[in-house]
């Protein structure tokens, strides 16, 4: 056993993600739960929140069917768990139901169940105040094709809210529902302080995006290349696509491929949206140029089962703001110590904010049809977003968004449901027991916009 060092975390994050996996294969691991002043750039430095004392967290690389013993010590003073996003694991071992007293270390135990981009996060309600202080990081199970990138590079995205000397404002910015970040940063780093990728002319590499953002929607482009999107949330597409932008949700994971077009000396960039928040991610080309690289990526195969298309929905559920203020007894209720009441809303499933909300009682293994709609008139129309809805212990295959069936469907474990209309989609539960379906932006999920599913 061994914990992952510093420069072992320099070098996952400089493309060395097969020789990591190797290194660290049948590992025990330990991660501390600790406080951690962080420099997010030269001069500016934050009071964050860490998994194994890094911002992203110590990146956890493992293959397929691999057995990981995680000793998680809580060094906080409240408590916290961990959830294991994307990846369905045994009921016991998914997070929301374990607890970690300060000072206390838990033992999760699991086999990494499929290749892909995965994450790890606090799952401890009130969310929002610990995943926004920096607990995020990544979870990535190796598929043999990936060791034949020239390079397989992660970047978590995430944002902050921050006064300019990097001390956290409380809350969500005047006018906001949600907490939004005010300083966004690629692998805990803004502006010029991001490590630039750098390419080998010829090169074919591997991008692994993940949004560990509570509210904000990334946005990205690329100049003068092109991203082959090969995953979505972890899973091969079956007709994988090329795009100059790419845009997550909170929660979402995509994976490209980036082709090394560029001539040896040349520069170019991949770009927020909103590039006055501190992304952009420089692509510097060094001397040498090598033979193009074809693609490794094995398509999945396509398959949705038709009759699930076509058959009514087996559950239908509407995701809204609450139009109403919550009432006073409630507040006092979920103004708990330590709660953050950013955005302080109540965020509504089929009118109920959760604990109220009815839990969806589903059979374990057979398809599921849920139809999730985002249209409630009486939302506030200021207030109207998408809601990146996210399952526990099953992932979701996106049959058709507002009544289009997708050409292709698509698996999932956190799907947009577009403001103003609906998805289909169906899981099956692997495994009886109580799994979460939420709203991944933050401020929503502590809000309400969270029910239960009963797999029996
Ligand atoms: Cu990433 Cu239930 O969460
Ligand atoms: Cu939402």
């Amino acid at each position: 056993m061994r914990r992952i060092s510093k420069s072992l975390l320099a070098a996952l994050f400089a493309a060395a993600l097969p020789a990591l996996a190797a290194a660290e294969e049948g590992r025990a691991i330990d991660l501390d739960i600790a406080p951690v002043s962080w420099e997010l750039a030269p001069g500016l430095r934050t009071e964050a929140w860490a998994y194994g004392g890094s911002v992203p967290g110590t990146p956890i690389v493992a293959r397929v069917g691999e057995r990981l013993t995680i000793r998680a010590t809580n060094r906080l003073k409240e408590r916290t768990n961990i959830h294991w996003h994307g990846l369905v694991v045994p009921n016991a071992q998914d997070g929301p139901g374990v607890v970690i007293e300060p000072g206390e270390t838990f033992t999760y135990s699991f086999a990494a169940p499929e290749a892909g981009t995965y994450w790890y996060h606090p799952h401890y309600r009130p969310v929002l105040d610990q995943l926004d202080r920096g607990l995020a990081a990544p979870f990535i199970v190796l598929s043999p094709e990936d060791g034949r990138y020239t390079g397989d590079l992660v970047l978590l995205l995430d944002d902050w809210y921050l006064d300019a000397r990097g001390r956290r404002l409380e809350g969500a910015a005047p006018g906001a529902m949600e907490r939004f970040g005010n300083l966004e940063t690629v692998n805990g780093k803004t502006g010029a302080a991001i490590e630039p990728l750098r390419l080998v002319s010829g090169g074919l590499y591997k991008l692994r995006f993940i949004s560990a953002s509570t509210a904000s929607v990334h946005t990205l482009r690329v100049s003068g290349h092109v991203f082959r999107i090969t995953h979505l949330d972890g899973h091969p597409l079956a007709e994988p696509y090329e795009s100059e932008s790419l845009t997550l949700a909170p929660g979402e994971r995509v994976d490209a491929e980036l082709a090394a077009v560029g001539k040896p000396g040349s520069s170019f960039a991949i770009e927020s949206d909103r590039p006055e928040l501190g992304i952009r991610i420089p692509l510097i080309y060094g001397g040498a140029a090598q033979a193009p690289l074809r693609s490794p990526f094995v398509p999945a195969r396509a398959g949705a089962d038709p009759k699930l298309l076509a058959r009514a929905p087996d559950h239908v559920l509407r995701v809204a703001s609450a139009a109403e203020p919550a009432p006073s007894a409630d507040m006092g209720m979920m103004a708990m110590p330590g709660m953050d009441m950013a955005g302080s809303g109540r965020w509504l499933i089929n009118g109920a904010a959760y604990p109220d909300t009815k839990p969806l009682v589903v059979p374990v293994g057979v398809p599921v049809k849920l139809r999730i709609f985002n249209d409630d008139p009486a939302d506030d129309a200021e207030h109207r977003m998408d809601h990146p809805m996210h399952v526990h212990g099953a992932v979701f295959q996106v049959l058709a968004v507002n009544g289009s069936p997708l050409p292709v469907p698509l698996s999932k474990d956190t799907v947009p449901v577009p403001a103003g209309g609906f998805v289909d989609v169906a899981i099956v539960m692997a495994e009886a027991g109580t799994w979460m379906f939420h709203c991944h932006v933050i401020d929503h999920e502590d809000g309400g916009m969270l029910t239960v599913i009963q797999a029996r």
